[in-house]
């Protein structure tokens, strides 16, 4: 994506040796997935470009996209099962809202595995599914990356959104793409979460308050 390519994270030894060991160990956590992997590691680029582009903490995005799809390792019936015994509480079947449930295990399984990362982290690693009021700019980040990383299809939804890289504010960013996600829904004829139609109000109506 144009004008972004000159952008380029300077860490700490420490931070590299850390996302080479967040790297080392997706990899063989998603050992069997090797879509899963290469989308969580494209993820990882993605978010730390968006990062740079929009002067977001390139570490936390990196790391954040590293780790964001590691419950996808498990079934469905396991994660459902995990979500249960962590008394994750949607207000419907978890059957129904299964995709939604990775990133609220993560967020409460990989910190103690992880604790040099902070809770920004988990945080945009926790809403990276659904979306929540408000969202954080490394939330942003973490969900636009997940949407338009280059290894998903050129739909005209994605499409638009990866035109909009460096073009519009990070949070026109984010509102295509989440608006994108849910109209994807829709037109699928897929379940609906009702607490997207609350994130979905809540965000509207912040954005209208902020005039955009
Ligand atoms: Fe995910
Ligand atoms: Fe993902």
């Amino acid at each position: 994506m144009r004008g972004e390519t000159r952008l380029v994270a300077a860490y700490s030894p420490e931070q590299r040796s850390l996302l080479d060991r967040l790297r080392a160990d997706v990899t063989e956590h998603l050992s069997a997935k090797p879509r899963r992997l290469a989308h969580s590691i494209s993820v990882a680029d993605t978010a730390e470009r968006l990062a740079l582009t929009y002067g977001v903490d390139p570490f936390l995005a990196r790391a954040a996209g590293l780790l964001h799809d590691w419950e996808k390792a498990s079934s469905v019936p396991e994660q459902v099962a995990r979500a249960r015994e962590l008394g994750i509480d949607l207000g419907v079947d978890l059957e129904l809202v299964h995709p939604l449930l990775h990133g609220m295990i993560a967020a409460r399984t990989l910190p103690s595995r992880y604790p040099e990362l902070p809770p920004e982290v988990w945080r945009a690693i926790e809403v990276h599914t659904m979306a929540a009021a408000p969202m954080g700019p490394l939330d942003q980040v973490l969900f636009v990356a997940d949407g338009i990383e280059p290894l998903r299809p050129d739909t005209p939804g994605i499409l638009r959104t990866r035109s909009l890289v460096g073009e519009a504010s990070l949070d026109d960013l984010f509102w295509a793409s989440f608006v994108g996600g849910i109209v994807y829904v829709l037109e699928g004829g897929r379940y609906l979460y009702p607490g997207t139609v609350d994130v979905y109000n809540s965000l509207a109506a912040e954005r209208a308050a902020n005039g955009r």
